[in-house]
């Protein structure tokens, strides 16, 4: 049986909603991960400081006892969002960084950015503060491909963006496609991205398989195969800008089973074991502890934690749903085999 000993992972992106859903999930990320980057898109969205620390709070109110987590705030980035309050809100401890959303780019996404140029004022100050900007990477308009929003975002929003701000760092979130991992790759220390599971398990086709799959709909939409291949090369290749990021996003189980489903993939419950099926496939395990625990925290500026954990190359059955008092929520793997489990009593 093959096992892997690491520093606890920290996951670079994360959904955890609010109210009950936020109770449901959070134990599941505060279990495997010593600390996860909050995506700020609840309705409404979290802009102010203030926002952030009661969020930090309730996210903490829903830790079980004796576990140790440590939530990392964002802030929601708008068109009247002001330079000062956000580097305050950075200076101050609350904001890790700040997210671009372009405006109905995804989730909880209408109060997201319409003209990114004009926030330019923005990304200055926070260069100056070193507070990175996490991008969710579609050009969305009516005239651009579903499949090509991404390569689009890098040529018309992206480049430009870091040429006009040389020192600003950056996280493109999500990366789906070959030109986000090449891109990614030139772009020098200042430059990384996050990877989720699913996007280096599967390509576009398991949308459809057998019938239309919603669960596994999420944005930036799965790609073709070639895009999936390219994107476990970056991952297991252990480059420092590539790091773990689930975008675990938890929608109940019938707002995803609609005539209108929503977006997202909830892989909190499996996380770590999903991440490590990739890198064992690969043979690249020992690049695992870059990807999951070092890389993050080196790009971020935080210390990785000290707190080691053991997974084992051992079978168990992914719970086919998870409670949220009387509803339910369908994980990554529903009722699957995982190959891959926390080592007990550590
Ligand atoms: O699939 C997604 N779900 N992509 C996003 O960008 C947002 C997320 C959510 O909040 O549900
Ligand atoms: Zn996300």
């Amino acid at each position: 049986m093959r096992s892997i000993t690491l520093r606890k992972p920290v996951d670079l992106h994360v959904h955890f909603r609010d109210g009950e859903v936020l109770d449901a999930v959070v134990p599941y990320t505060a279990r495997q991960f010593a600390r996860a980057i909050v995506m700020p898109n609840l309705v409404p969205p979290v802009t102010t400081a203030q926002m952030a620390a009661d969020y930090r709070g309730r996210i903490m109110a829903a830790v079980p006892e004796g576990v140790d987590f440590t939530p990392m705030m964002t802030c929601y980035l708008t068109d009247a969002t002001v330079p000062a309050d956000l580097v305050a809100g950075h200076r101050d401890g609350i904001f890790a960084a700040a997210k671009l959303y372009p405006a109905h780019a995804t989730t909880n996404s209408a109060h997201g950015v319409t003209s990114v140029e004009a926030l330019d004022p923005v990304f200055a100050a926070m260069a100056d503060a070193g507070m990175p900007l996490l991008t969710h990477g579609e050009l969305v308009h009516a005239d651009v491909d579903i499949f090509d929003r991404e390569a689009r975002f890098i040529d018309d929003i992206l480049a430009p963006l870091l040429e006009r701000h040389p020192t600003l760092k950056v996280v493109m979130e999500h990366i789906t496609t070959e030109e986000g991992a090449q891109f990614v790759a030139s772009g020098g220390d200042r430059l990384a991205a996050t990877i989720t599971p699913q996007h280096l398990l599967y390509d576009r086709n398991v949308l459809f398989e057998g019938g239309i799959r919603p669960h596994y709909y999420c944005l930036p939409i799965l790609k073709r195969r070639k895009h999936q291949l390219a994107l476990r090369k970056a991952a297991t290749s252990g480059a420092a800008n590539y790091f773990l990021g689930t975008d675990t996003a938890p929608h109940l189980k019938h707002l995803k089973e609609a005539a209108c489903g929503c977006a997202g993939v909830f892989s909190a419950p499996v996380a770590v074991e999903a991440y490590l099926k990739v890198f064992a496939e690969d043979d690249a395990l020992e690049h695992f502890e870059a990807f999951a625990s070092l890389n993050g925290p080196a790009f971020y500026g935080f210390a990785p934690s000290e707190t080691r954990v053991t997974y084992e190359e051992r079978s168990w059955t992914a719970p086919e749903t998870v409670s949220v008092e009387n509803r339910e929520i369908v994980p990554l793997f529903a009722g699957e085999n995982v190959d891959w489990a926390l080592a007990p009593g550590l």
